[in-house]
């Protein structure tokens, strides 16, 4: 039998190996256009926010939002054909999770992503980007390829630099003074960061609905997630002295590999469907299609830095939605204290709307719970009826129209205007 300091040294050894893997941006293997046609990739995959949403007769308008610390964003604000104008009030801004980017919304299809199902509805829908991810790995003076600096960033700046940005480009852009904000996972969980460091910002906001919101991580499930998670937290310092900052990027080897082999239909289905549900142990067979499983992983993981990594890591070993523990003597420095300071969730004062998922191995229920009791304007907790429904449903689920959508599009007419 294994003793224990060797399946810690060998998990580590793991971390490591696949860190390493998914951090160096390779430039030999990306398939170019022609022998991806060749070996049948989906054409639709290969096609950015706007293409795809063009592809199925919506218009997308293409934005970039400019963060206070200077990242630059792409922000898509999509509508139907259908709906020239009677579009209703106020903007509606959809933010995505962890490692995905805003085509998350658009792999399902028109049938069931939320953008398109948004936009059918008249929604003046705004979609966001958070930094580090394929629409938002660039800055005005930093290179994320040379300047190590670029990926020294996790939740706790996102929440106070890039959901603020974006509230205030959209309010901007449209005239209206607040808006509706719906939060995917670490969509949300940014969020709750911005009211609980930026005072005032809540206020813009008529209602957020928080889809499998992630604030702590206390009782995640995923074996395998929790096991990735803590070793780069653990891994972290040695790991990014070695200069490895940005993981799990659309263009690294293993990615290309999973689009590869998630494209190429007659492999898709046993190895992706399986890789998903294995991976973050949560099973729900026929849920997402065979189709929507290319599109996936033509856009996810679509980047982050390893800060962000080793931050959820750390959110997992904690029962508290707090900063960055940098250890006391920096703690000290950074923050003046030893322990790392808890975001305020009493802050949290817009109406909220929560839906979770009894199987979510990431976003634990107990976690949500916990979340509920923490927040002081809860409109309405739901559990998704269906017990096998899980994290990635929220996205990727055929069922996304059925299951999410009613509550949703209740909660947002009720805080619109036509
Ligand atoms: C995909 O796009 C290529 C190039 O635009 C085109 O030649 C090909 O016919 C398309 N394939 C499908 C299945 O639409
Ligand atoms: C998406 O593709 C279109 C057409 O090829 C291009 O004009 C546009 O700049 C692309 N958008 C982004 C954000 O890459
Ligand atoms: C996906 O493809 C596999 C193999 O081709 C097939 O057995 C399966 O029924 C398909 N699943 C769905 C949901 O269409
Ligand atoms: C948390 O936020 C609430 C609401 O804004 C405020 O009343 C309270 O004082 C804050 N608590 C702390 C510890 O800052």
């Amino acid at each position: 039998m294994a003793s224990k300091g060797s399946v810690t040294f060998n998990i580590l050894a793991a971390t490591a190996a696949l860190v390493v893997a998914n951090v160096i941006r390779m430039r030999v293997l990306p398939i170019d256009f022609k022998s991806k046609n060749v070996l049948e990739y989906p054409n639709e995959s290969l096609y950015n926010f706007t293409e795809l949403a063009n592809r199925y007769g919506y218009h997308s308008e293409e934005h970039t939002v400019v963060t206070e610390d200077g990242y630059i964003l792409n922000v898509f604000r999509i509508n139907s054909g259908n709906c020239d104008g009677r579009m209703k009030g106020p903007p509606v801004v959809l933010m995505h999770g962890l490692l995905l980017s805003s085509d998350a919304w658009l792999d399902a299809g028109p049938e069931a992503g939320l953008a398109y199902l948004l936009a059918d509805s008249c929604y003046d829908l705004w979609v966001g980007n958070q930094r580090g991810n394929y629409y938002a790995r660039r800055h005005l003076t930093l290179n994320p390829d040379k300047d190590p600096s670029f990926w020294d960033f996790s939740i706790d700046e996102i929440g106070f630099y890039d959901i603020p940005a974006t509230i205030d480009y959209v309010l901007r852009n449209t005239g209206f003074g607040k808006l509706n904000y719906i939060g995917y996972s670490q969509g949300a969980g940014t969020f709750f960061v911005m009211c609980s460091e930026r005072p005032g910002y809540c206020n813009k906001v008529n209602v957020v609905i928080g889809l499998a919101p992630a604030a702590r991580q206390t009782h995640t499930k995923s074996m395998a997630y929790r096991l990735l998670a803590t070793g780069i937290s653990a891994l972290e310092d040695p790991l990014s002295q070695s200069g490895f900052r940005e993981i799990f990027s659309k263009t690294s080897p293993l990615q290309e590999i999973a689009k590869f082999i998630c494209q190429v239909r007659f492999l898709s289905e046993p190895l992706c469907g399986n890789f998903i549900s294995g991976f973050f142990d949560s099973y729900h067979p026929g849920s997402i299609t065979n189709r929507t499983l290319g599109m996936m992983f033509s856009h996810f993981p679509a980047g982050t830095s390893l800060h962000t990594m080793a931050r959820y890591g750390q959110s997992m070993q904690t029962d508290q939605f707090q900063k960055f523990d940098y250890g006391a003597a920096r703690n000290m420095k950074k923050y003046g204290c030893k322990e790392p300071p808890k975001y305020n969730l009493s802050s949290v004062t817009p109406p909220m709307v929560i839906l979770y998922g009894r199987n979510d191995h990431l976003v634990d229920t107990k976690d949500v719970y916990w979340l509920v009791n923490e927040l002081p304007n809860v409109l309405e907790v739901e559990e998704v009826a269906d017990p096998l429904w899980n994290h990635f449903d929220v996205a990727y689920s055929q069922y996304v129209n059925q299951r999410i959508f009613p509550t949703v599009y209740k909660y947002l007419e009720h805080f619109s205007t036509t």
